[in-house]
């Protein structure tokens, strides 16, 4: 069984709507978010329930569910806690595929010295990359694509959020280096009807075909 890791050339770009648009789709997957920063007004695993109707079975528990919206290792020592690898370990219950979501980019801090990328790494999950489309994304998704590599990860698609630019895609596309690329428009509406049709619009049968 493949899973798969969703992360983003920073914060605010679309992960969780690309996580939830894959976990609803592919049969028998679960939404993990690992390490939540900020739960007002609500949780990533919660706005992917609400998206997707997904039952609760198929979201998983976070291992860290912190009340602070700043970077782990920040939110983590706001309550006296340090963030360790050990904890990070996917949910043993899950019997389908499991989409992970990151915080925030690859290189955010977890600890004194550890990155998201390490937990990445650990897991070693073929990697979504989502991106804006606004000018300056060819940077951030070329910097974040080079770094997922140097730590040996696959990237299995990218995901360019947004209204798309003809020029950027085309440019990524060719410097992607094997991954698939998509573009998602902005939706209408996050609501799991709509969330099915974007899917089978946009994605069409990936990760499954
Ligand atoms: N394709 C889209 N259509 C409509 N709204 C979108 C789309 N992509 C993202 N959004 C909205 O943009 C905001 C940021 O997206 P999202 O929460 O998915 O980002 P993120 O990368 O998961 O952020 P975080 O780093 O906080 O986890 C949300 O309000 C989300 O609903
Ligand atoms: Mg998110």
């Amino acid at each position: 069984m493949t899973h798969l890791f969703v992360t983003g050339t920073d914060t605010g770009v679309g992960k969780t709507v690309v996580a939830a648009l894959l976990a609803q789709n592919w049969p028998q997957a679960h939404y993990w978010k690992p390490i939540q920063c900020g739960i007002e007004p609500m949780s990533d695993r919660e706005a992917v329930a609400r998206m997707t109707g997904l039952p609760p079975e198929r979201l998983l528990a976070e291992a860290y569910r912190l009340r602070m919206p700043q970077s782990p290792h920040v939110a983590a020592a706001a309550e006296g806690i340090t963030i360790t690898r050990a904890r990070l370990l996917p949910p043993p219950a899950a019997d389908g595929p499991i989409v992970a979501e990151g915080a925030g980019g690859v290189l955010v801090p977890l600890n004194a010295g550890e990155t998201m990328l390490d937990l990445m790494a650990g897991l070693a999950w073929p990697v979504v990359v989502v991106a804006r489309t606004q000018l300056g994304t060819i940077n951030h998704t070329l910097l974040t694509l080079q770094a997922l590599r140097w730590r040996g990860l696959r990237v299995a698609a990218l995901v360019l959020n947004g209204e798309a630019v003809a020029t950027t895609t085309a440019t990524l596309r060719a410097r992607a280096g094997g991954a698939r690329v998509f573009e998602l428009p902005r939706l209408e509406r996050l609501e799991p009807a709509a969330l099915r049709a974007a899917f089978s619009a946009h994605l069409g049968r990936w990760p499954l075909g």
